[in-house]
């Protein structure tokens, strides 16, 4: 059997280029004792993998030159010698960019396509809806009643915040970049109202929307957006940074907060989290969002693209916007 696999072929400076990948065929290999081999079907492309590629200290480590590139991935065991997982079983579980899978089962949780289609496990029903979840609920201590602001609104983590809150009762407000996206928020998920930051200055925006100030904002962006929302605070305010993808391509480091003396007026707290110290609780959150779905509370898009060689212009399409819900290749 033949692999397909994109490799890290040196670290991006800004904007990841093709030269830094490496797409190459070898063997897939055979599984060892206690391993299992998988077709890996879909590959979650997430902002987070400009991190990893970063060298230095991270919350995980970083990729290294001429390994398979991270990602999270749906499989289906075709071998295994892991009394755990039998042939014909779906996974979810950090695959890599690769068409074949070999894995000890570490971290690796059976999904069910009877129950959801297999891409939803890598959005609603994977990490970000995870990130969304606990993010917005124990992070930002979400009360009815609450006005939340959230950025990257109509991505795979902003969409679901903002469902959620509205399940919750709050008041949401969102901000994405074009009509279309804005359009999708107020129209399709019932945010309540929607500021297209690319078209619209953001700090009047804010004001008119959020008149009475922000009670949590979600922050998916960083950079300006997270100063225009610090000086909308209300009194006991949670801000919570979630990512800050406007700077995840600088080749400068990322200015500090301007206003982050509002935290200080408005007793605020500002607190960031990495959606796997939630591990332990994630079946809980999912018996949550399946319920919100077959409720019809609660949906998720996903922008699926065919093609495991399209990876390094598909990566992109993150940091220009032309993703249209979660970001998904299809092997
Ligand atoms: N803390 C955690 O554990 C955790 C876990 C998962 C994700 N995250 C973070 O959550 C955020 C959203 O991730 P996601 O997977 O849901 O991605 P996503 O929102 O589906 O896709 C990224 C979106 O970011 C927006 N964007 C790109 N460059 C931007 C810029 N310079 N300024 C403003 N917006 C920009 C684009 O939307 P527009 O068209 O609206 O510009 C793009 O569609 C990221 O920051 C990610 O790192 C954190």
């Amino acid at each position: 059997m033949i692999n397909t696999r994109v490799l890290l072929a040196s670290r991006p400076v800004g904007l990841p280029k093709n030269e830094n990948w490496k797409i190459e065929t070898v063997e897939a290999g055979q599984p060892a004792e206690g391993e299992f081999l998988a077709e890996v079907l879909y590959i979650s492309l997430d902002p987070a993998m400009r991190g990893w590629v970063n060298e230095g200290k991270s919350y995980v480590d970083a990729v290294g030159i001429g390994e398979v590139m991270r990602a999270g991935g749906v499989a289906r065991v075709i071998e295994s010698s892991n009394p755990g997982f039998a042939v014909g079983d779906y996974v979810a579980g950090s695959s890599g960019v690769q068409k074949y899978w070999i894995s000890n089962g570490r971290d690796v949780r059976k999904v069910d396509p009877e129950l959801a289609p297999l891409p939803k496990y890598l959005g609603v029903l994977g990490m970000p809806g995870m990130t969304a979840y606990f993010g917005l609920l124990e992070v930002g201590e979400l009360k009815a009643g609450d006005t939340v602001l959230v950025s990257g609104a109509a991505g795979a983590v902003g969409a679901i915040v903002g469902q959620i809150a509205k399940i919750k009762g709050c008041r949401v407000v969102g901000i994405a970049g074009g009509e279309d996206k804005c359009s999708y928020l107020t129209g399709e998920l019932g945010f309540d109202a929607a500021i297209d930051y690319k078209s619209e200055p953001l700090y009047p925006a804010v004001k008119k929307h959020c008149p009475e100030g922000i009670d949590v904002y979600f922050d998916n962006v960083g950079g300006e957006t997270l100063d225009v929302a610090l000086a909308h605070l209300r009194l006991n305010a949670r801000v919570v940074i979630c990512g800050a993808i406007s700077q995840y391509n600088k080749t400068t480091a990322p200015g500090g907060p301007k206003n982050y003396l509002s935290l200080l007026v408005n007793r605020a707290k500002m607190e960031g989290f990495i959606v796997f110290d939630f591990a332990a609780r994630y079946s809980s959150a999912i018996r949550d969002m399946s319920r919100w779905i077959d409720e019809g509370r609660l949906q998720a898009r996903e922008h699926i693209v065919e093609g495991l060689e399209t990876f390094p212009e598909t990566l992109l399409m993150l940091f220009d916007g032309r993703n249209q819900g979660k970001l998904i290749i299809k092997v």
